[in-house]
């Protein structure tokens, strides 16, 4: 049986078992139906892309490499499903997620709060969907910084397609109603991408779930 290697990240086959069988708690119809399906919308990848990546950029981002401190912060599973403009699942599709730990630090040398920042949050992650087009990541439940409601920043990178950039929000917000780029959506596109972060069933250590699906367009590669 070959085994499948994120890139950079989940590579022996004990760990990929461990994750695959946790699909198995976030799998499950999306609710989406070919007729409701609307493309995701496209936001701006904004500034606070990592200009360094990190030594480790595998999907969990509460720890980084072998260490043992988490990250600090509410421990969130964001899962999704990558789909192409007919709704059928994208393989192969390079999910990158990036964000700010819980001071409101990027990983990147242009942050503010950069002498709070905390060492354990990894910021940034990847995942390489199979042919299911799902992904899973383990990260912490998004934190406002100054200018901005909470998010988790999203590029989509597949063969043949534009590379795709947009954001995910964290439903009923206070702050989501004063965001400038969140305003900056219709009702529709508000509701795409924002999601609750719900309790997740069965966590005694009160972990938090979030589902994303992310419906691609057809945007050819130039
Ligand atoms: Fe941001």
């Amino acid at each position: 049986m070959s085994i499948r290697v994120l890139p950079g990240g989940i590579s022996s086959r004990r760990e990929f078992v461990r994750w695959t069988g946790l699909f198995g708690l976030f799998a499950g119809s999306s609710g989406l139906f070919a007729e409701e399906l609307m493309k995701t919308p496209a936001q701006t990848e904004g500034p606070f892309y990592p200009d360094k990546l990190p030594l480790d950029t595998d999907n969990d981002l509460l720890i980084i490499n072998d260490g043992i401190t988490p990250a600090v912060g509410e421990v969130s599973w964001v899962s999704g499903k990558i789909l192409d403009e007919r709704g059928d699942p994208v393989r192969n599709a390079l999910v990158e997620i990036w964000q700010c730990d819980a001071a409101g630090a990027y990983l990147h040398s242009g942050t503010s709060n950069k002498e709070k920042q905390d060492k354990n949050f990894q910021g940034f992650g990847r995942f390489l969907t199979g042919s299911s087009g799902e992904y899973l990541f383990r990260t912490i439940k998004p934190v406002p910084y100054p200018g901005r409601t909470p998010h988790i920043h999203y590029a989509v990178k597949s063969k043949g397609r534009k590379k795709f950039t947009t954001q995910c929000y964290v439903e009923g917000h206070s702050g989501n109603a004063k965001d400038g780029i969140w305003k900056g959506l219709d009702e529709r596109g508000r509701k795409a991408l924002t999601v609750p972060f719900a309790p997740l069933h069965n966590s005694k250590a009160g972990e938090l779930a979030a589902k994303f699906d992310i419906v691609l367009g057809y945007t050819p590669e130039v």
